[in-house]
């Protein structure tokens, strides 16, 4: 495939993660040099699929499937360098070999055993009914450390052995007396296997851990394009998601000059991914959630699974109120819109326009969560269609329905869909307009 050099770009989650970024980021990848995650860690799950193989990365930039591509850890990605070697390991022996192009943060936070154990934790303490529903890979016990400050490790850390054990010993003895306090067991944490770990991840990650901040401003002087892989969505987003049902990052753009020390305005083209409905899982709320059949049929269709932790996935309408306000607070330029094949064979498909909520109507997402809950969607519904669409190639040959339908979104959001899926292949992709002087489509997954 040619390459050709691009404006740097973002792709980020319009929902609650997903969507489909990793799909998007592999197809717009041979047009980058450096693709580069910025925030969340291992509860992540980003899936390729290149005819017969599918392909699911956690902590590594999604890009790294592609040779020509140099994979970067920003300073805002918590990374748990266990996850991150058996991931390394996991794709060399698929003859993918990425050790030689990775560079990660020596500023970004590393996750331990006693996060992973603090967020089990902390969700048994809150039952079923106060649970976030987390993806216990340690993510929101990392990212508080890191704002405490006193209790964090980073990969600058590793650097000088006898400083590290002394803080790691410091930092287990406090982890256990606080555990016991808060959760009534210590967690049965140890020290010394905590070391053993970051000896061995310090032994075989030491080429790969750099300043990053500073190979990113190189590379942008010398004219090479970036790509920024988001993780998550915005509405998982700590500031701007349905708070405390969040991860504990910044998931859109606005990460990118915190999580990656590139000035956000560097870049230009910011493509938000949903699909054609709404998923989420874990906890929270979700106002256009289908309990019934179609709620069912779609999760079967789509194989709405997670990818990280293989929980089902919740299904509902596309929701025009959530990805209205994640247009405008990202700033996205387009919209990749995934999954139309899914919806192939419901007789009519329903589209969120706006929330009844306390006797008023909503056009905006409150930030009570309770509000949230008590909303009621106001729906309105399209015409179906019956056609299979995993073969179309081109937009036009789409059924007018199915046009329609993305037409009608397009005019809901006000964000110009640029790219729209209907299969999870490589090649199961349209784009449309200029985007098309960037991506090129191969016409066979092998490609
Ligand atoms: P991410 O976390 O945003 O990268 O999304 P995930 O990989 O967790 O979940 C998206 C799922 O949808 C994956 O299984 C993809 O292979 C699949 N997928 C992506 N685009 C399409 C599409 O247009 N149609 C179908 N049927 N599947 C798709
Ligand atoms: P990708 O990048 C879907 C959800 C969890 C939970 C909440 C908090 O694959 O889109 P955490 O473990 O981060 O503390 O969990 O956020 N969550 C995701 N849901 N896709 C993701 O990532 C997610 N990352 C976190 O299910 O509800
Ligand atoms: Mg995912």
């Amino acid at each position: 495939m040619a390459r050709k050099r691009s404006e740097h770009t973002c792709v980020f989650g319009f929902g609650w993660g997903d969507e489909g970024k990793g799909k998007v980021v592999d197809l717009l990848c041979p047009a980058f040099d450096i693709v580069v995650r910025f925030n969340g860690g291992a509860n992540a799950g980003h899936t390729v699929c290149v005819g017969s193989e599918t392909f699911a990365l956690h902590l590594l930039p999604t890009g790294v499937l592609h040779e020509t591509a140099v994979g970067v850890i920003g300073p805002g990605v918590v990374v748990d360098p266990i996850a991150l070697l058996a991931e390394i390991d996991a794709l060399a022996v698929r003859s993918v070999d990425v050790a030689d192009r990775l560079k990660i943060s020596d500023r970004a936070h590393l996750v331990l055993d006693y996060h992973k154990i603090e967020d089990q934790l902390s969700e048994r303490a809150a039952g079923a009914e106060g649970k976030i529903g987390t993806t216990a890979r340690g993510i929101g016990p990392c990212y508080a450390d890191k704002m405490r400050r006193t209790t964090a490790v980073r990969f600058a850390d590793l650097l000088d052995d006898k400083e590290l054990t002394l803080r790691v010993r410091r930092i287990v003895e406090a982890k256990k007396a606080s555990f016991s306090a808060m959760y009534g067991e210590d967690g049965d944490l140890n020290a010394q296997t905590v070391l053993d770990k970051l000896a061995q991840a310090a032994e075989r990650l030491r080429s790969n851990v750099c300043d990053t901040t500073r190979f990113l401003h190189e590379a942008i002087e010398s004219g090479k394009s970036l790509l920024f892989e988001g993780a998550n969505g915005i509405l998982l987003d700590v500031d701007h998601g349905t708070y405390p049902y969040v991860t504990s990052s910044s998931t859109g753009p606005h990460g990118i000059g915190a999580g990656a020390g590139v000035p956000p305005q560097c870049v230009t083209r910011l493509i938000g991914v949903s699909k054609a409905y709404s998923t989420r899982v874990g906890s929270g709320p979700f106002v256009t959630e289908l309990k019934d059949e179609i709620g069912e049929r779609i999760r079967r269709q789509g194989r709405e699974f997670g990818t990280t932790t293989g929980r089902p996935r919740r299904c509902g309408w596309f929701d025009a109120v959530t990805c209205r306000y994640t247009a405008q607070l990202s700033g996205a330029t387009d919209l990749a819109l995934l999954h139309l094949d899914t919806l192939t064979g419901l007789e009519e498909i329903g589209v969120c326009v706006a929330y009844r909520c306390d006797g008023q109507t909503l056009r905006t997402l409150p930030a009570s969560v309770s509000r949230i809950e008590r909303a009621e969607p106001i729906i309105e519904f399209l015409p179906g269609w019956r056609e299979e669409l995993r073969s179309v190639r081109q937009f036009e040959d789409l059924p007018k329905n199915t046009r329609d339908y993305v037409n009608r979104i397009e005019v809901l959001i006000g964000v110009p869909i640029s790219i729209v899926g209907v299969g999870p292949d490589r090649s199961q992709t349209l784009v449309r307009g200029e985007l098309r002087d960037v991506v090129q489509v191969p016409e066979s997954s092998l490609a």
